[in-house]
C-alpha cells in the first residue's frame, strides 16, 4: 500500500453492502517469493501467510459473506520438495489447532473441497476435528480447498456418475447442470462471484475449473503474506464496478435491473 491509498475504514465505507459477492474464492499465492525476497526459507513465507488467512477470514465474517474458499494445497503441490510438503502439512495441523477456538467464537463453519482423506494422518485428524467442531455454526462458511485439483474433481465426478448410470439410478439424459454439480467437491456451494489471486500470476492453476465459468477475476500484485484488508476491500470494490453480463448484452442487463 502506498502512503496515498485510502485507509481501510474509507475503503470499507465505500463497499455497497447490498451488492456483496456471496462467495469469494482465493488462490493464496506468493508465500515462497515473499520469503525469498527477505533471504528467508520458503516455510517462513507459509507461516507469514497464516496471519493473512486469519485477517481475511475475520474481514469476511465481519462483512457477512456467505462463503470464502481458500486454495491451500493443490493436487500438484505434492510434487514440491518433500520437506516443503511436510512443512505445509505440519503448518495446517498447528493452524487448525490454534485457530479453531476463535473460528468457533466467530460462528464460522469449516468445510473442505478436495480429497482430504488422502492427507497424512495428523493433518487429516486435525481437519476432521475442525469440521466437526464447527459443523453447527451458521455464519461464514470457510471452505478450504485441500488436495484439490479441478481436473481430478471433474474426472471423479464422471466416474461416479457413470457408476450410478450403470447401476440404473438414472439414464444418461438425466445428466444436467443441476445433477452434475451434486457430484462436484463443491456440492451445495454457490459458484464463486469473485476470484482473487495474489502475487500477480494470471492463471487458474487447476482451481475450480467448472465453477469459475462466470466468476469475476481480480489479480493482486501483492504476495499473500502482504495481502491486507485494504487489498481485500479494494478487490471487492473492483468487483462492484463490474458489469456481469452472463452472455447477454449490456443493454439487456441494465434494463432488467
Ligand atoms: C502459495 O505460495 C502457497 C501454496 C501453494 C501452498 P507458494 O508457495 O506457491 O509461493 P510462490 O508462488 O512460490 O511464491
Ligand atoms: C496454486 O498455487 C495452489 C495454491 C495456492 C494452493 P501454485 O503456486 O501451486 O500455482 P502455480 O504452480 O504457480 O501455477
Ligand atoms: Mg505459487
Amino acid at each position: 500500500m502506498n502512503q496515498d491509498s485510502p485507509s481501510e475504514e474509507v475503503l470499507l465505507a465505500r463497499i455497497d453492502r447490498k451488492r456483496l459477492p456471496r462467495h469469494i474464492a482465493i488462490v493464496m499465492d506468493g508465500n515462497g517469493r515473499w520469503a525469498k525476497r527477505r533471504g528467508l526459507p520458503r516455510q517462513v513465507g507459509h507461516r507469514a501467510g497464516v496471519n493473512t488467512v486469519r485477517e481475511i477470514v475475520r474481514a469476511s465474517g465481519e462483512l457477512g459473506l456467505e462463503t470464502l474458499t481458500l486454495f491451500a494445497f493443490s493436487t500438484e503441490n505434492w510434487k514440491r520438495p518433500q520437506w516443503e510438503v511436510n512443512a505445509l502439512m505440519r503448518l495446517l495441523v498447528q493452524t487448525v489447532r490454534s485457530e479453531v477456538k476463535e473460528i468457533n467464537r466467530s460462528n464460522v463453519r469449516i468445510t473442505v473441497s478436495g480429497r482430504w482423506d488422502e492427507l497424512p494422518d495428523a493433518t487429516r485428524e486435525a481437519i476432521g476435528y475442525a469440521i466437526e467442531q464447527t459443523a453447527g455454526n451458521s455464519g461464514l462458511r470457510l471452505n478450504l480447498a485441500l488436495n484439490y485439483g479441478g481436473r481430478r474433481e471433474l474426472i471423479e465426478a464422471a466416474q461416479r456418475i457413470s457408476r450410478d448410470v450403470l447401476d440404473g439410478k438414472f439414464p444418461p439424459e438425466a445428466i444436467d447442470e443441476n445433477l452434475f454439480e451434486k457430484y462436484l467437491q463443491t456440492a451445495g456451494l454457490l459458484d464463486p462471484d469473485l476470484f482473487i489471486r495474489t502475487s500477480g500470476e494470471m492463471r487458474i492453476s487447476n482451481f475450480l475449473l467448472y465453477q469459475l465459468a462466470y466468476t469475476e477475476i481480480v489479480v493482486s500484485p501483492v504476495y499473500w503474506p502482504d495481502f491486507s484488508r485494504q487489498h481485500f476491500y479494494e478487490a471487492i470494490l473492483d468487483y462492484q464496478l463490474r458489469e456481469r453480463r452472463f452472455g447477454l448484452t449490456g443493454d439487456q442487463v441494465r434494463h432488467s435491473s
